[in-house]
C-alpha cells in the first residue's frame, strides 16, 4: 500500500524493533507519519530508526512492564513531535508453552504483565494526553487469533489475549465520549522472532506449520498483512470503526476444524 494516509499524524509503536511493529513502523512513515519506536532491544529500534531515516523515526527505550517508563516515553513522544495521534500498542510475548496443568502462577503473572499491563498502561497514557488535547486518536492493540479460541496457544497466552479483548471494548466505551477510537488486530501465525524462538523453528518452519492449519490457502501471512490492517485502522479509512477486533487470520477462527459434514 502507498499513498500518504497518515500525513502529518504522530505514532507510538510498541515492541517496534522487531516483526509486526517494525513492519508498521516502516508503513506508517511511508504513509507520512512520524514515528516513535518504543522497544527494549535498544541496537534494533535504533537500526530500525536509521533505516526508516532519523527525520522520520526516533528510539525510545520502553519496557512497558513499568508504567512510568510508558508514562515517560508518552512525554517524549509530545515532546519530540508535539503530538500523538496514534498509538499502536503492540509488543507482547509469548510466555510458557504450559497449559493449566503445569502452570507456574509467576509464569502467569509474567505474561500478564506484559501482555496486560503493559498495553492497558500505554492505552491510559495515550488516551490521557489524547483527552486533554482534544486529539481524536486511534488506538490499536496486537491481540492474537488466541483472543477468540482456546486451543491454538498456551494458557497465559491465551489468557492474556482473551483479556486484551475486554480492554479494548471498555477503552472503546469509556474514549468513544472523546473521539478516540480504540481496535484491535487478531493476526493468525505468522513467522517473526517471537514465534521463531517460541516453537524453536525457522520461519520458514513456523510458516510450514502455520500453512498446515490455516484456513486459507495459497498465501502466507506475513507482518506486512498486519501492517497493512494497522494502517487501516490508524487512519481516516476507518473513521467509524471502533471497538471492533479485526482478524487478520484467513478465516481461522470462523471455521469449524474438525468438523467436515459439509466438505
Ligand atoms: N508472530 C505471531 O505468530 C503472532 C500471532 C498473533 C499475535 N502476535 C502478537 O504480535 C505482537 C508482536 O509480536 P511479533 O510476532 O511481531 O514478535 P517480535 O518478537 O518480532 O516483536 C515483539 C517485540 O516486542 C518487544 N517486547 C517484548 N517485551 C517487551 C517489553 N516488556 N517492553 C517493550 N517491548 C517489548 C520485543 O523486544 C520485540 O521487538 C505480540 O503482541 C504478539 O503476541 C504474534
Amino acid at each position: 500500500m502507498s499513498g500518504q494516509r497518515l500525513k502529518g499524524k504522530v505514532a507510538l509503536i510498541t515492541g517496534a524493533a522487531s516483526g509486526i511493529g517494525e513492519a508498521a513502523a516502516r508503513l506508517f512513515a511511508q504513509n507520512g507519519a512520524l514515528i516513535v519506536i518504543a522497544d527494549i532491544q535498544d541496537e534494533l529500534g535504533q537500526q530500525v530508526v536509521d533505516s526508516i531515516g532519523i527525520d522520520r523515526a526516533t528510539y525510545k527505550h520502553c519496557d512497558v512492564r513499568d508504567e512510568k517508563q510508558v508514562e515517560e516515553t508518552v512525554a517524549f513522544t509530545l515532546d519530540k513531535y508535539g503530538s500523538l495521534d496514534i498509538l499502536f500498542s503492540n509488543a507482547g510475548i509469548v510466555g510458557p508453552l504450559s497449559g493449566i496443568l503445569e502452570l507456574e502462577m509467576e509464569e502467569l503473572d509474567k505474561t500478564m504483565g506484559i501482555n496486560v499491563g503493559g498495553m492497558a498502561s500505554a492505552i491510559k497514557h495515550a488516551a490521557r494526553v489524547m483527552v486533554a488535547r482534544k486529539i481524536r486518536g486511534s488506538i490499536i492493540c496486537t491481540t492474537s487469533v488466541a483472543a477468540s479460541l482456546g486451543g491454538c496457544a498456551p494458557f497465559a497466552y491465551t489468557a492474556s489475549k482473551h483479556a486484551l479483548v475486554g480492554m479494548v471494548r471498555s477503552a472503546c466505551s469509556e474514549l468513544g465520549a472523546y473521539g478516540i477510537r480504540v481496535n484491535c488486530i487478531s493476526p493468525f501465525g505468522l513467522a517473526t522472532p517471537l514465534s521463531c524462538s517460541a516453537y524453536n523453528l525457522d520461519p520458514s518452519g513456523v510458516e510450514a506449520q502455520a500453512c498446515a492449519v490455516s484456513n486459507l490457502k495459497g498465501i502466507v501471512l506475513k507482518a506486512s498483512h498486519i501492517a497493512d490492517a494497522a494502517l487501516f485502522l490508524a487512519s481516516d479509512d476507518s473513521a467509524y470503526i471502533t471497538g471492533h477486533n479485526l482478524t487478520v487470520d484467513g478465516g481461522f477462527t470462523v471455521v469449524a476444524h474438525s468438523y467436515t459434514a459439509s466438505r
